[in-house]
């Protein structure tokens, strides 16, 4: 069930999405949509980003050729899909959009590649998780807009080379450390995206509540972004979950008392961690002495998979310097302790 802005109450998430995953799931990927930048103008920070794509866009618009393939690399929810579909806003070109596990064999990828009208960007999602065989079709495609086919089977099969229309590949990717070397060569536009600062997550906030129509405060916003990961997604997740609150419990607007409060109440702490979070550094420093522990080990420990431990707490939590990788496994660091309220055992300072 969902109700107009500010006309009720939306029930809360069947689901129960944990605050603290960064990645669309459910509900939250038709939000998503209606927040979604349009512009690279609207795209908020990630300077460097935006003024040299804003360069290449222009740059391909006045020579009418296709921008060169981008690959967009960084944690959940910092922004890559908005940016593929802003870039292709600003090509004034169609976007067709699919991601790495759909496209099985090589058949899956050709029918997307011949239908594409001229000048199309052509997005793919998780590119990273794309079969060795497919990728190995995109290897001609990218670079000469060759698509080789198989006709026929056995003695009598012979290959075809299809000229394909010039179109520009945009790659998401959350590792780039899984991407293989051939594939990264390809693309001329390398971008990573870093986790925001507060007071960008802060003008994200803003924005959005504009485009909900919900009223908050400086200072509600500055709550909001100071707890959300650094990443925009979770930002917009906890100010629907605040103005969900603040409709309830007050008068609707979101300053910082109601902030504070909702944002307590859904266990997200001063640093913007929540449970989840907090139970993972607790296993290090319980189960595992502060570890290093593996990977599987500790996703095991928590009972997630591998795979969320490392694109979805991970990032935040290593760069917050609350946990360290080690070759031998994840650590916690000084801080971590700290954060949990636990003195640090003797040594754990000096081992970094
Ligand atoms: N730079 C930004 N400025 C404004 N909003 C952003 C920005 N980056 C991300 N968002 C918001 O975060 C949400 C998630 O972004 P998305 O592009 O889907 O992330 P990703 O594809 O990296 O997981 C979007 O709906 C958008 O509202
Ligand atoms: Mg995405």
């Amino acid at each position: 069930m969902s109700v107009e802005p500010g006309k009720g109450i939306r029930t809360p998430d069947a689901d129960e999405i944990q605050i603290h995953d960064a990645r669309a799931v459910g509900a939250d990927e038709d939000f998503d949509r209606s927040l979604r930048p349009a512009s690279l103008s609207d795209f908020v920070n990630q300077v460097q980003v935006t003024e040299q794509l804003g360069v290449f866009i222009e740059a391909a618009r006045r020579r009418g050729e296709a921008l060169d393939h981008v690959l967009l690399a960084g944690p959940p929810g910092l922004g890559k899909t908005s940016l593929a579909h802003i870039i292709a806003a600003e090509l004034s070109a169609p976007l067709v959009q699919t991601a790495g596990p759909a496209l099985e064999r090589k058949a899956d990828i050709a029918a997307f590649l011949t239908a594409l009208e001229p000048g199309s960007v052509f997005f793919v999602d998780e590119i990273h998780r794309l079969g060795r065989a497919v990728e190995e079709t995109l290897y001609p495609a990218m670079e000469d807009r060759r698509l080789p086919v198989v006709l026929g089977q056995g003695a009598g099969a012979r290959t075809v080379t299809l000229d394909l229309p010039p179109f520009t590949l945009i790659g998401a990717t959350t590792r780039t450390g899984l991407l293989t070397t051939p594939l990264r060569d390809r693309f001329g536009v390398c971008h990573r995206l870093e986790h925001y600062e507060p007071q960008d997550l802060r003008t994200i906030v803003l924005r959005s509540a504009g485009i909900l129509e919900t009223e908050v405060t400086e200072e509600g916003a500055t709550e909001i972004a100071s707890r959300a990961r650094g990443t925009p997604r979770v930002a917009n997740r906890l100010l629907r979950r605040v103005r969900d609150f603040a409709q309830v419990r007050g008068s609707g607007k979101v300053d910082e008392a109601i902030a504070t409060e909702a944002l307590e109440l859904l266990e997200v702490d001063g640093s913007g961690l929540d449970r989840h979070d907090r139970r993972l550094l607790r296993t290090i420093a319980e189960k595992f002495s502060g570890g290093p522990v593996g990977l599987s080990t500790l996703a095991i420990a928590i009972g997630e998979e591998p795979d969320s431990v490392e694109d979805v707490f991970e990032p935040y939590l290593l760069q917050q310097g609350l946990v360290k990788r080690t070759p031998r496994g994840r650590v916690l660091t000084e801080r971590g302790y700290e954060h949990l309220g636990i003195e640090a055992p003797e040594g754990v300072a000096s081992l970094f």
